[in-house]
């Protein structure tokens, strides 16, 4: 099945699907990150059911404002072996976003990573939200000005420069602040 099939160009409605308190979304995926599991909360906030999601590339929900170099820093983060905080804004099916913030950490067999799981809350703080919004849309807009292929590496420069001005040494520190929400 490719990603138009899924039908996954529904337009976006600027409307956001709030998480309950009690819903908790859980991923995983393979090395690659191909989804291996979803649970019932991802299948009922996205839209999508666990066939059309099941052996498909995490980014099928990946929102359009939210830039590539986060997800530079999460992989690069999760396949050191590390565990990585981190607040996403991820689009629906119905073309809807929803936000949400938790951790993504690897798999391990032994020493060998077998792939990797995420576990995440709603993001309830609409100050935090719009902080995020802010610092994700600017790297973005920098990344748009360049080429596909030189776009992490601009927007990473972007984030870092960003996160300075506002007095953060990392995105973790960032990122960390929603723990309290
Ligand atoms: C466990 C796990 C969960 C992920 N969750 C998301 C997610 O919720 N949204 C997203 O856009 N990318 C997610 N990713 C990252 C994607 O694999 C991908 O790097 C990202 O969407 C950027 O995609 P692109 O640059 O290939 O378009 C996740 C990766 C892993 C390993």
């Amino acid at each position: 099945m490719s990603v138009a099939e899924l039908d996954i160009e529904a337009e976006l409605t600027g409307k956001e699907r709030k998480l309950l308190p009690s819903e908790i979304i859980s991923t995983q995926t393979d090395p690659r990150g191909l989804i291996t599991f979803a649970n019932g909360v991802f299948t009922k906030v996205t839209g999508f059911s666990r066939e059309e999601v099941l052996g498909r590339p995490h980014n099928l929900i990946r929102h359009p404002d939210v830039p590539r170099a986060l997800y530079y820093v999460l992989w690069s983060t999760i396949k050191d072996g590390h565990q990585f905080f981190g607040v996403t804004k991820n689009r629906c099916k119905n073309g809807d976003h929803y936000w949400t913030l938790g951790m993504f950490q690897p798999n391990f067999e032994g020493d060998e990573i077998t792939g990797f799981r995420s576990t995440r809350k709603g993001l309830k703080d609409e100050g935090l939200k719009a902080e995020f919004d802010e610092l994700y849309r600017a790297v973005r807009r920098v990344e748009l000005e360049k080429p596909r292929p030189r776009q992490v590496e601009a927007g990473y420069k972007a984030l870092k420069k960003q996160l300075k001005k506002h007095g953060y040494a990392d995105y973790e520190a960032f990122a960390r602040r929603a723990l309290a929400n």
